[in-house]
């Protein structure tokens, strides 16, 4: 079996993870047990759970779909369901779902009662490489990306690949852009081979899926509560968070999935790494092909990036007022703390625009 085993947030994968997923139970000895779903997984992946989980009953919550309701009134719901349905401190949340169902079912987790124990169970492939694993939990503040959470580890994360049969194609682009992040931050080979992802060859994703989650644990190991190397998993993320909460906010425009506005930070990250970090140009054209081959490109007007200028003040990695870029000196070398200057972001959106499928 895949499994990395800590004291808290062990993750193990595929064969064998739901024996320990009801070991882990057992052992919690839970008052009761509660499981949230979005209304996607509560179609999509709750009988499998129902099937494998081996639970003889459970209380269940189900919020909205989408990140439009990662949110604290969502939050409100979801408390008061544990309330109303007699949740107690020895009570334990399953969180069944996408990025957004492990962010936020975290977060209330750890604040019931001062927090009750949570196992994530990830769904989407998102979920699975990055937003499962590693602690963070939180919500949106408005359009404003995690602005409310806490850095603490579920009880477990339960990952098992079959639930990708029926996560739609745009959501498994979205997920594959934090594999394609976690190799720039780690290894020319991972990248390659995380660019050429497909779910259809169902051992050789598995592999990427897990080498993924290895790449995430060895940086969240070292520094569980950011104070640095843990920020180059931010790597495309400054712009990238700012591009999402600008499309968030603006009504007409269909909001842009994350894993979209990743691949966008990260090709503007890529320029700004050549410009200010001597990241070789012949990589950051061609990584950036890649890119836009996969994940089409976007329009931004100026007065368009001048509004997601204005948003990187809310960056959670800015300190003292200043915006904080990681970059990368080359793929697998990351610098992190980078201060850029407002005129290279405008040459950065320009070398985007100019960009062309390979
Ligand atoms: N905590 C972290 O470290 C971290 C890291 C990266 C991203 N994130 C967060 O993750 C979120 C994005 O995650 P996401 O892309 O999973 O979003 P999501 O939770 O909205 O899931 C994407 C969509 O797929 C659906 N879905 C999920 N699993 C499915 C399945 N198996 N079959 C059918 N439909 C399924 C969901 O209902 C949703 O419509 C963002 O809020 C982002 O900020 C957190």
């Amino acid at each position: 079996m895949k499994e990395i085993i800590k004291e808290n947030g062990s993750v193990y994968c595929n064969e064998g993870a739901w024996k320990r997923f009801s070991e882990l139970v057992s052992l919690l000895n839970p008052s009761k047990v509660f499981v949230l779903v979005d209304k996607n997984t509560k179609e999509y992946c709750l009988p499998y759970f129902d099937q494998h989980s081996t639970l003889s009953s459970y209380e269940l919550i189900v919020i909205p779909t989408g990140e439009v309701h990662k949110n604290i009134h969502t939050c409100l719901h979801v408390w008061n369901e544990l309330s109303q349905k007699g949740a107690d401190r020895k009570s334990i949340l399953v969180n069944l779902g996408g990025g957004v169902v492990t962010d936020l079912g975290g977060f209330v987790a750890c604040t019931y009662q001062r927090g009750i124990s949570f196992i994530n169970i990830p769904t989407s492939l998102l979920a699975m490489v990055d937003a499962s694993v590693g602690g963070k939990n939180g919500v949106d503040l408005g359009n404003l990306k995690n602005q409310i959470g806490v850095i603490k580890n579920p009880n477990a994360v339960i990952v098992d690949t079959y639930f990708l049969n029926s996560l739609p194609q745009a959501h498994l682009r979205s997920g594959i852009a934090e594999m394609i992040k976690h190799g720039f931050i780690d290894s020319e080979d991972y990248l390659m081979r995380s660019l050429d992802f497909n779910a259809d060859a169902k051992n050789e994703s598995a592999q990427l899926i897990w080498e993924s989650i290895l790449i995430k644990d060895k940086i969240i190991s070292i520094d569980p509560t950011e104070k640095g190397i843990r920020k180059t998993l931010n790597f495309g993320h400054t712009l990238g968070h700012a591009i999402e909460s600008y499309f968030l906010e603006k009504p007409n425009n269909p909001p842009l999935l994350h894993g979209e506005a990743i691949a966008i930070g990260m090709i503007l990250a890529l320029y700004l790494s050549t410009e200010l970090s001597s990241f070789p140009k012949e990589k950051c054209t061609l990584y950036s092909q890649e890119i836009v081959s996969r994940y089409g490109k976007h329009q931004f007007s100026p007065t368009d990036i001048k509004e997601i200028i204005k948003l990187l003040i809310y960056d959670k990695k800015n300190s003292h007022g200043k915006v904080q870029f990681v970059l990368l000196t080359d793929i697998g070398t990351s610098k992190l703390n980078c201060s850029v200057p407002e005129k290279k972001i405008f040459e950065a959106f320009k070398f985007y625009e100019l960009s062309r499928a390979e």
